[in-house]
């Protein structure tokens, strides 16, 4: 079996390559059983374990396992560690492991800058990013893929997370500076990311220009939001699977209150890439992506790494 480390699986995936791997693989005919989440811990240690897996015509099967110890940050250690197993559908030989973090925050940055390439103005120059981590890290360099972005914003509530990252876009040649004022910092972007662990709406819909793409990546349980019911009302809203509106607070909260119908999603990751449902209509329209992950994306990224 391979061993890929952080730094191996980080080089194995280029996003001028993961992007379109993870297309073909939304092409594919791709199993995802839902996810099994077990509460394993004790009340003194609590840990959530969740096993993602997911298997490919291409005769891969992969499973994802995520711990999250709340508890570590008082050890000084990371709350959630991830590994991806990736095994031989014929024989069930596990033929490779891979970083599960790397996977998954490149994979997550991918997955928008694949949306984006379909919702998005094609001229869309401007990107304001909301959070400054793991994923918001990596959205500038998966979207200048596939959108000509020269010009960035970073907001984040912690401002050394902001200033590190700008100086290190900077330092790769990406025009980059703190967003000073989040009004003016939405209203300037062509694209605006979110990446937090926001449980309010950050992005109002009244501050979006016309012809905008809202990218909306942190939102993941009933209570976080980062975007508010106009943003998402008063837009086309695309997903990527129909497990967004089940686990997103940005669809649930207007979903539970009637402002949202379900029926209004015009498609999902899936859609756009089968070019089963309609892309951006014209350039004043505002456009929403609302992800909250898929294990198609994971198996699509390890298969990526073992393969090269
Ligand atoms: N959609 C998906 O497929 C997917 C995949 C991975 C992670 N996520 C989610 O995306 C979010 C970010 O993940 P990450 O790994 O980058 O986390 P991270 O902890 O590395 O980064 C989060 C950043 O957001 C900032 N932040 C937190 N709350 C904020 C707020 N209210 N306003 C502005 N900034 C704020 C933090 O300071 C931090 O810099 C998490 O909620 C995570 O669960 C989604």
């Amino acid at each position: 079996m391979k061993i890929f480390s952080c730094d191996e699986t980080r080089t194995a995936l280029p996003f001028s390559r993961l992007i379109p791997a993870l297309e073909n693989m939304f092409n594919s005919d791709c199993s995802v059983p839902q996810r099994h989440i077990h509460a394993v811990g004790t009340n003194e240690n609590p840990l959530t374990t969740l096993i993602m897996p997911a298997w490919s015509e291409a005769g891969l099967m992969g499973i994802k396992t995520v711990n999250i110890a709340p508890n570590n940050a008082k050890k000084s250690l990371p709350g959630l560690f991830s590994t991806y197993t990736l095994y031989d559908m014929a024989t069930g030989e596990p033929v490779a492991l891979v970083d599960g973090n790397e996977i998954t925050s490149r994979r997550t940055a991918a997955a928008s800058a694949l949306a984006a390439s379909f919702l998005a103005r094609p001229n869309s120059s401007k990107l304001t990013l909301l959070g400054a981590g793991r994923v918001g890290g990596l959205i500038p360099y998966a979207y200048r893929e596939v959108l000509p972005i020269d010009e960035v914003l970073v907001w984040d509530v912690n401002p050394l997370a902001t200033e590190r990252l700008i100086a290190q876009l900077n330092q790769d040649g990406i025009a980059a500076r703190a967003a000073t004022d989040l009004a003016q910092a939405v209203g300037w972007a062509d694209v605006v990311s979110c990446a937090t662990l926001s449980t309010e709406p950050l992005v109002k819909g009244d501050w979006l220009k016309p012809g905008s793409h809202l990218d909306l990546i942190g939102s993941f349980t009933p209570e976080m939001r980062e975007a508010d019911n106009s943003a998402i009302i008063n837009a086309s809203l695309f997903i990527d699977t129909p497990e967004a509106l089940e686990k997103s607070g940005d669809l649930l909260q207007p979903l539970s209150t009637g402002a949202l119908d379900p029926r209004s999603v015009i498609g999902t990751l899936e859609d756009l890439c089968r070019r089963k449902c309609r892309i951006r209509q014209s350039d004043r329209e505002h456009t929403v992506f609302k992800a909250v992950g898929t294990a198609l994306e994971d198996l699509a990224a390890a298969s990526l790494v073992y393969q090269g």
